[in-house]
This record gives C-alpha cells, structure tokens and sequence, in this order.
C-alpha cells in the first residue's frame, strides 16, 4: 500500500503502536458522539489521481437507476397519513460501477486487501472479527452521480459504511445527516417527519475532499446527498465488509443495485434463503 494513503498521518498499518491506538480511540469517540468520522484527505493526491481517471473511465458502465423510496426503502401506508415519513416518498437517481469492472492492479484493490485496513476499522467500529465482502460485485463499487442526481433522506439497512471520496462535485453533492436520529427502541417518526419537512436544527453537514475516507453509522442517522449540481460528477468508492465470511447480496437487491448477478449470487440465493443480507 505504498503511496495510496498517508500512513504518518493515518498509520492503520501499524497496528500495536501508541499512534494505531490514538487513531482507533479518536475514531471511536467520532462515531460515538457523531455517527460518522473523517479521515480527512486519507488517500494520496497521487492515488487520489489514479483512482479518478479510472472512475472517469468506468462511469458510462455504471448501472443507473431513478427509483422512489421512503427513508427506509419500504411500502407506504397510505392509514398513516401524507405527512408521514413511512409515505414520504423521494425520487433518487445515481449509479453504480461494479467492483469487477475495477482494474486489479488499482489502488482502491491495494487498500481493499490489506488485512491491516480490515483490523483497523474492526476495532474502530468494535465489532470483531470482520471480514471482507465475499461479493464480487457489491466489494467495492464506485457510486457515481450525475448533474441532477440525488440521494434522498435515507437510514441505511447496513449497520456501518465506510466510504473514500474520490471527486466531490463542483457544487452540491452535499452530505447531510442527522446521527442518533432513531434507536432500536424507538423510529421517533415526529422528529423524521420535521426533518423531511424541511426542518433544519439538527441538520448536520459533510464536506468531503478528494481522498477522505469516512465511517459511518447509518442505520441510526438519517442522511442524503444533495443535488449534484457544476458539470463534474461526484465519485465515491463504498467498499464493504461484514459481520460472517461468505457472504454476498441476495440476487433480487443485488439486480436491483447493480443490473445484474453472477451464479454466485443465484447459488448463495438457493443456498441461504432468507439469511442473506440485503
Ligand atoms: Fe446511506
């Protein structure tokens, strides 16, 4: 991993040092406090460089989909009420490249295969043993967006992510949050719906460079990426881990996200049924 990330400034490398402890304990109360933590300009500008070429270069293979949702990607329930976040449905519009399409030779591979980066974020977010996604398309895709494109108010279903920026838009494209929003106890739908209907106190936001690697609390902050507006589009490599070894996306998601499945996924959807994760 030589030259792809600042390792005197972030020595994940160095595991068992006062300086990995430092890290590790600053990224814990990040997260604790904040839901999400920043390494800021974690990557090279050198790698940074090469990971954006290959992003331009991959972008008009990236599946693309404008879909609607509710906050938490499930059916309406028109008893409820409008006003409810349940039948607050906003249109998202992004795209997807397919870690398979990613050159092995790539920086973003270096990274993604390095035990010490695993072991790193297993004590940042305390959950051990963590392994590496066993799917080959959803590993590491890059998300692209578009001018016009957008992510809407969302929780996410997975419990952490774990992104580097990899080319911010010219203007818009912002990431904005509301962390400890909800727990598992309680949705606190009223406080949902404030933010939704445009409420913003407790509205936080992101400025991500070029090679900020961000950890991120999702399942209990609820957050969106703003319009992307300027002429660049924004790049965003979302790499994933999980919780068991082996596993990969059910194929009805994994179509869904990324266009297409591999007998992989069709064997593990025989295999495991409803213990995939999605
Ligand atoms: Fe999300």
């Amino acid at each position: 991993m030589q030259g792809v990330f600042h390792a005197d400034k972030y020595p994940i490398d160095a595991p068992g040092t006062a300086a990995h402890d430092r890290l590790v304990n600053s990224c814990r109360e990040a997260l604790a406090e904040d839901g999400c933590c920043t390494l800021s300009r974690f990557l090279t500008p050198a790698a940074i460089a090469r990971i954006a070429t290959e992003a331009d270069r991959l972008a008009p293979q990236a599946f693309r989909r404008r879909t609607h949702h509710n906050p938490y990607f499930s059916e309406p329930r028109p008893e409820l009420g409008p006003s409810h976040p349940v039948n607050r449905v906003q249109e998202r519009t992004n795209g997807f490249v397919c870690a398979d399409l990613i050159d092995p030779g790539s920086d973003l591979w270096q990274l993604y295969d390095s035990p010490h980066l695993t072991a790193f974020l297993s004590a940042a977010f305390g959950i051990d043993p963590l392994y590496k996604y066993a799917d080959p398309l959803a590993c590491m895709p890059f998300n692209t967006m578009r001018p016009g494109d957008a992510f809407p108010w969302h929780f996410d279903t997975n419990e952490f992510t774990v992104t580097f920026m990899i080319q911010p838009s010219h203007s818009g494209g912002i990431f904005e949050y509301v962390p400890g929003i909800r727990d598992p106890q309680d949705e606190h739908y009223d406080d949902v719906a404030a933010v939704m209907a445009g409420d913003r106190s407790r509205v936080r936001q992101l400025e991500l460079n070029a090679g900020d690697m961000q950890l991120f609390l999702g399942r209990y902050t609820l957050h969106r990426v703003t319009r992307v507006d300027g002429s660049l589009p924004r790049h965003v490599a979302i790499p994933s881990w999980a919780r068991v070894p082996g596993m990969v996306g059910n194929p009805h998601r994994t179509e869904q996200i990324y266009g297409r499945v591999l007998p992989v996924h069709l064997e593990m959807g025989r295999q495991r049924g409803d213990s995939l994760v999605d």
